[in-house]
């Protein structure tokens, strides 16, 4: 399964703009990127100025995207990654890819990698699935990464201290570079998958071929010791080097603000190879699409710890207001005063980033920021029901906390209602059902 393949659904469902007016690739489209965030469709751009190749952009913009590439109901989804986690499987491995139509040298000059931003340091490309395996070949790991371009044949790789700056501290402590595939244009399956944070040793394309029923299929590289997906639109071959640090950014991250600038690792693009009528996929930082990606897998996080310590949980929202990593609404129901306190620290401990929780019950909306706020207005008490954490560490995203270690405070409001005091008291008043009145109420609003 493939990227073209989905966005052919997508086109007979109607959820593709095409965009065939000229617009270049220097602030233009990331401007109508923006207009069209929160919105649904995916964007496809036939007209890049300066290039041959066309753009295709908000591909996983929406929930219900999401679940259409996997094919799911949208209350399968947490069960779905759950599982997929939990019982990878290995894709096919072929010879003759798609990816394959067309091999050769690296130039990095001849795609149209976005400038997104005003500060930006320049053009990034941001939807990219790097994969790389540890130095003895016995771990693999695929996630996401942005890449500034710094030249025809240079990058900059941004690496969180995770799984691939893990391999790639492995390997410079060996003395060697490297190897990378860097993928463009993949099904969602497999961004959702490397979004994920599957434990360190359990590859994602594995991962994704989980989520994708076994339609996944690899390739084997040409030039470097790396497989790449057989049906990826472009893909990307090259080093990160052992000793090649340059300043990396400044480039907006997921909060919208501009991230910090840091000494970030090189990496040699050695090779390409692509499909001749390749599509190259832009992905805007801090858009709905880069805070689902990266959020969705945290909700499932704190959805499965906060089972733990409470009887049900009925929802996780890490809401957009949040920037889709900071903030989280829980949804539960309790048996004892206190639960909900359990379940803030359960929330804390599943996503480290995480800064500020709010726990509801059952009968508040997650999505409605409105209803949430009702919850906290009427329900919670600061010298009873609030919780912080001071000095831990949480995100580097945030421009209020340490950016460099990470410390930072952490909130987590119990806004669920107490046993203690009568279940009535925090019922929300009700107007009995009247059928005329309803009738007239339609036609006055036309709903
Ligand atoms: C659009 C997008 C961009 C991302 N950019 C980066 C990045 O530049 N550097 C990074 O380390 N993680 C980035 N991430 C997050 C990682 O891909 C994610 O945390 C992943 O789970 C890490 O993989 P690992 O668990 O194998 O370490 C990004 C995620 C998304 C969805």
């Amino acid at each position: 399964m493939s990227l073209r393949e989905f966005l052919g659904q997508m086109e007979k469902e109607n959820q593709i703009r095409h965009v065939k007016d000229a617009v270049s690739t220097l602030f233009e489209i990331s401007l109508i990127m923006k207009g069209f965030d929160n919105q649904c469709p995916i964007l496809l751009f036939e007209n890049v100025e300066d290039f041959e190749t066309n753009i295709v952009a908000n591909v996983c913009g929406t929930r219900q995207r999401i679940c259409a590439a996997l094919g799911i109901d949208e209350d399968r989804l947490y069960a779905r990654l759950i599982e997929a986690w939990s019982s990878p499987r290995n894709p096919k491995i072929i010879e003759n890819a798609p990816v394959k139509e067309s091999t050769g040298k690296a130039d990095l000059s001849r795609f149209p990698i976005l400038t997104h931003f005003g500060k930006d340091a320049g053009p990034y490309i941001t939807s990219a699935v790097v994969y790389a395996k540890s130095v003895d070949g016995k771990v693999e790991n695929v996630s996401v990464h942005r890449l500034q371009v710094l030249d025809k044949t240079h990058l900059a790789i941004r690496l969180v201290p995770r799984h691939l700056f893990k391999l790639w501290k492995m390997a410079k402590e060996a003395g060697k570079d490297l190897d990378v595939s860097i993928s463009i244009g993949v099904h969602p399956a497999v961004m959702l998958a490397a979004s994920s944070p599957v434990p360190f040793g359990v590859s994602e394309f594995a991962v994704a071929n989980a989520l994708m029923r076994d339609h996944l299929r690899l390739v084997e590289c040409e030039n470097v010791e790396a497989w790449a997906p057989a049906d990826a639109e472009l893909v990307l071959e090259g080093r990160i080097s052992a000793t090649k640090e340059v300043n990396e950014g400044p480039f907006v991250d997921v909060t919208g603000t501009y991230d910090i600038v840091r000494k970030q690792p090189v990496v040699e693009v050695v090779s390409v190879m692509h499909r001749k009528d390749f599509l190259y996929q832009g992905l805007l930082p801090s858009g709905s699409e880069h805070r689902l990606l990266m959020g969705l897998p945290h909700e499932v996080l704190i959805w499965e710890a906060v089972s733990k310590v409470v009887p049900k949980v009925y929802a996780v929202n890490l809401s957009m207001g949040g920037s889709g990593w900071l903030h989280a609404i829980i949804s539960i129901d309790k048996q004892l005063d206190g639960d909900a306190k359990n379940a803030l620290l359960g929330a804390f401990a599943a996503h480290p980033s995480l800064k500020h929780a709010v726990v509801v019950d059952s009968d508040i909306n997650v999505y409605d920021s409105a209803d949430v706020e009702w919850a906290v207005a009427t329900r919670f008490q600061a010298s009873k029901d609030l919780v912080v954490i001071k000095n831990v560490r949480g995100s580097t995203l945030d421009s209020s906390a340490d950016q460099e270690t990470g410390l930072t405070s952490k909130m987590g409001i119990d806004a669920t209602r107490p046993f203690a005091k009568p279940k009535e008291k925090f019922e929300r008043a009700n107007i009995p059902s009247r059928k005329r009145a309803e009738t007239v109420l339609r036609k006055l609003t036309g709903l």
